[in-house]
């Protein structure tokens, strides 16, 4: 069975605050105001992008028992051939936990000539399982259906499994307090808004994201003949320490948006927190080059203009906007709960950078 799917109704939101959005500041809704402080700018959930052009297919698989993920699905058996992979830096999911399978059609690699971007051959599908309070509530994929990349090539649903575990079905349109648990699925807008961030699609197959010393699964692919390009024989993340660890940190939970790839946020201010390959020094990263002194779009309350000031977190809106989950909150989407460990993290990073 195949089904149509039909968007959400467009949000008069929108998802680039500023430059990128033009078309759907019309109605009702205000657009973000300056003043976060006040009384006045009622917390609501974060901008969503109503541009439909940016979205990929949507007709796909309705249930999930139709996409192949399992050989037999009565019995839960894996399809063979699935590479089970985890990034070297997760995405925070409000403790859920994930596992995560890829598959690529026989005899096909991914194209790995350009190191940051890797392309993917038609027919790679992608699987990511959330469980919450032990439950598998959703699984989600993300299945590139024709040539070209980016989002416009490929399908990415969530799947929300029905309480008698059955099977899960496609939900464009997400889910709230799915399966009896605190946890929201996202739609496919929201899927679209941070996979799109990047040349094409797939976020934790990247190089940096598969290249864990001590499993390093990039090693793996390329011995399976899977890559197209041999890579670098080490790739690593730049400082040690807490260091390190920051701009891990950042790189898989905000660098996904956070690039030059990602065509709303490149022109919002030049802050960039992506790692590419080849960035042998901290302070060639862009989580250095381009927070320090940058003034953000939207001033804070207490007036916190700058993405980062030097030794002091609390001046800096890049720690603080981790701390929010209103319409500042970042990330945007995907998580209604602050990682108290990741901001940590960053919190002691600033601290020590003087
Ligand atoms: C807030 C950002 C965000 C949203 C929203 C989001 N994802 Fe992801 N997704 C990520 C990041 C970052 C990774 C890689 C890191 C990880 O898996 O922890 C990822 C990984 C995945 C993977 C594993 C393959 C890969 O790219 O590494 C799949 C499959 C996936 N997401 C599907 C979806 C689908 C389908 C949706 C919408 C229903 C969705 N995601 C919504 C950020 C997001
Ligand atoms: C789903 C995409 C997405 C993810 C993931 C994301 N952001 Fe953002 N971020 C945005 C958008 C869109 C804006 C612009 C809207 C605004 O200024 O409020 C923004 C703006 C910001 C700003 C203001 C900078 C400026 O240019 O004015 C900061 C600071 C920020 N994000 C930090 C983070 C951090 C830190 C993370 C990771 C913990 C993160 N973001 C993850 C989409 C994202």
């Amino acid at each position: 069975m195949r089904i149509s799917l039909v968007l959400a109704a467009a949000s008069p939101l929108c998802f680039g605050l500023g430059a990128a959005c033009s078309s759907s500041e019309s109605s009702a809704t205000p657009l973000p105001i300056t003043d976060a402080g006040s009384e006045e700018s009622a917390p609501r959930r974060p901008p969503v992008d109503d541009d439909a052009g940016e979205l990929g297919p949507t007709t796909g698989p309705a249930l999930l028992s139709e996409t192949g993920l399992y050989s037999d699905f009565a019995s839960r058996t894996l399809a063979g051939e699935l590479f089970t992979f985890a990034p070297r830096y997760e995405f925070w999911a409000d403790g859920g936990k994930k596992s995560r399978f890829l598959s690529l059609p026989p005899g096909t690699k991914i194209d790995t000539s350009r190191i940051d971007d890797f392309t993917f051959p038609v027919g790679t599908k992608a699987f990511k399982e959330f469980r919450y309070d032990g439950k598998l509530v959703e699984t989600r994929l993300l299945m590139k259906v024709r040539e070209g990349t980016g989002n416009k090539s490929w399908w990415q649903v969530a799947y929300v499994w029905k309480p008698d575990g059955s099977d899960a079905v496609a939900s464009p349109l997400g889910a709230t307090a799915a399966l009896g648990t605190t946890h929201n699925v996202p739609n496919q807008t929201d899927c679209a808004n941070c996979h799109g961030g990047v040349s094409d699609v797939l976020l934790g197959v990247s190089a940096i994201q598969l290249s864990d010393p001590a499993t390093n699964p990039l090693g793996a692919l390329n011995a399976a003949g899977r890559l197209s390009t041999a890579p670098p024989a080490v790739i690593d993340v730049p400082g040690t320490g807490v260091v390190k660890d920051a701009l891990g940190y950042l790189h898989g939970n905000c660098g996904h948006c956070h690039n030059d790839e990602s065509v709303r946020l490149n022109t919002q201010t030049k802050m960039r927190l992506r790692l590419l390959v080849g960035q042998s020094t901290p302070e060639e990263t862009g989580a250095y080059t381009t927070t320090v002194g940058t003034v953000m779009k939207h001033t804070l309350a207490n007036d916190v203009t700058d993405v980062v000031v030097k030794g002091n977190p609390d001046r800096s809106g890049l720690w603080l906007r981790m701390g929010l989950r209103d319409f500042y909150g970042m990330p945007p989407a995907g998580t209604q709960v602050v990682d108290d460990v990741g901001r940590e993290t960053i919190r002691q990073w600033i601290v020590g950078w003087q």
